[in-house]
Parts: C-alpha cells; sequence; structure tokens
C-alpha cells in the first residue's frame, strides 16, 4: 500500500494487524484502563443475566397481584436486553464472559435478588409449597435493591468512560435511563404497598412487556 497523507491512514497499529484493535488503542489513548473496563463490564453483564433469572422467580410468586407482574416482567425483559446489549461490547474489547455460567453467575457484581423467605436460595424446593414470607412488600423491597445496585454499577461505567469511550458510554447511559425509570417504579409499588404512602413514579406501561426503549437494539441484538 502507498504511504497516505490523509491523517487517520495509519496509526500505532501495523495494517493488515489483526492481533491488535484500533477501537481499543483509541480509547486507551483517550485514558481509559481497558482491561479494569472489561472485568467491570463482566461483572455488570454477569448481574444483568442473573437478575433476569431471579425476576422470573419473583415475577411468579407475585401471583394474583397483575399489575406488579407486569412492572417486574418489563425490568426483567430490559435487564436481559441489557446483558445483550454489553455483552458483544466485552468481545469488542478483547474480553469474554467466562467460560461456565457458575463462574459467571458468582463474579456478578450485584448480589443475588432471591425470593424472601427462601434463606437466600438454599430452601429446599418443595412443589405447591406455599412461601410464607414472600410477601408482595417483601418481593418489591428485593427488586428495589436489585434495582438500586444496578443504577450505582452502570453510573461507575458511565464514569469510567464518560469523554473517553462514547460507544460504552453510549451502552451504559442507555442501560441507566431503564435501571433509574425501574428504581422509581419499585418506590412507587413499594411505597403504597407496604407503607400505603404514595410516592409517584410517573410510570404507565410500557408499550409491550420488556420494551427497553432506550436499550433495546431492535433488529440487532434482541430478536
Ligand atoms: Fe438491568
Ligand atoms: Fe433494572
Amino acid at each position: 500500500m502507498e504511504a497516505s497523507d490523509k491523517p487517520h491512514a495509519s496509526g500505532k497499529v501495523p495494517a493488515g494487524d489483526t492481533t491488535q484493535r484500533v477501537g481499543v488503542e483509541a480509547i486507551e489513548a483517550r485514558g481509559v484502563d481497558v482491561e479494569q473496563l472489561v472485568e467491570k463490564l463482566i461483572d455488570a453483564a454477569g448481574a444483568e443475566f442473573t437478575t433476569y433469572y431471579y425476576y422470573t422467580i419473583l415475577r411468579m410468586y407475585l401471583a394474583g397481584e397483575e399489575d406488579y407482574k407486569e412492572i417486574c416482567e418489563d425490568a426483567r425483559l430490559e435487564d436481559r436486553a441489557h446483558f445483550e446489549l454489553i455483552t458483544p461490547r466485552i468481545y469488542e474489547l478483547g474480553g469474554t464472559i467466562p467460560y461456565d455460567i457458575r463462574t459467571f453467575a458468582d463474579r456478578a457484581g450485584c448480589p443475588d435478588a432471591y425470593l424472601p423467605g427462601t434463606q437466600d436460595g438454599s430452601k429446599a424446593h418443595v412443589r405447591d409449597e406455599i412461601v410464607a414470607d414472600a410477601t408482595p412488600a417483601a418481593i418489591l423491597e428485593v427488586l428495589l435493591e436489585a434495582e438500586r445496585c444496578a443504577i450505582r454499577t452502570w453510573s461507575e461505567v458511565c464514569d469510567l468512560t464518560f469523554g473517553k469511550d462514547p460507544r460504552t458510554y453510549d451502552m451504559a447511559a442507555r442501560i441507566l435511563n431503564e435501571e433509574v425509570e425501574h428504581e422509581a417504579w419499585f418506590i412507587d409499588l413499594l411505597s403504597k404497598e407496604r407503607d400505603g404512602v404514595v410516592r409517584p413514579s410517573g410510570h404507565f406501561r410500557r408499550g409491550e412487556p420488556g420494551d427497553a426503549p432506550y436499550s433495546k437494539n431492535r433488529g440487532f441484538y434482541n430478536p
């Protein structure tokens, strides 16, 4: 190839080299610790994935509370969308999610969202058993704290990437938008259910379950 006078035609990464990524070099040059960022993204993706799992159980136990159930379902499906959105970014940055799902679950950056009354999930499950402590208020508390952990997580990713890594920042900010909404939903519901106090979230309903208005890459990652 002929030498070019175009300023971005070449850089540190030699032409044709597939062992290095300009997409990584460019953000490192702007001050991102890519190694650290990838580790945090894996922890964050693990939390989204495990939350998706636990919210499945929590939603089931909201039986008869159809309004709570529907909102829990939106939060559940949106966490799956968050996992789908951020996981490809881990690979773009040269990382990989763990080969063993147990490793992935253990390193999730947020606590397990266990069903109340199950002794942190260790209780043996019995068919048709009533889990007495799994009241709507107790379940809503678990959901609320899971959303709060997610807000802290994605805010940190925004801090680490702001002004340096626009792509990761954009994804984290889109996820954060939904996590903030999720917290507001569960404050709205828990405050009324547990304390009889109205603290509106401004929420009515998503268009479709798990709409993920900010985080879903329609037609790309979430068929
Ligand atoms: Fe999430
Ligand atoms: Fe969430």
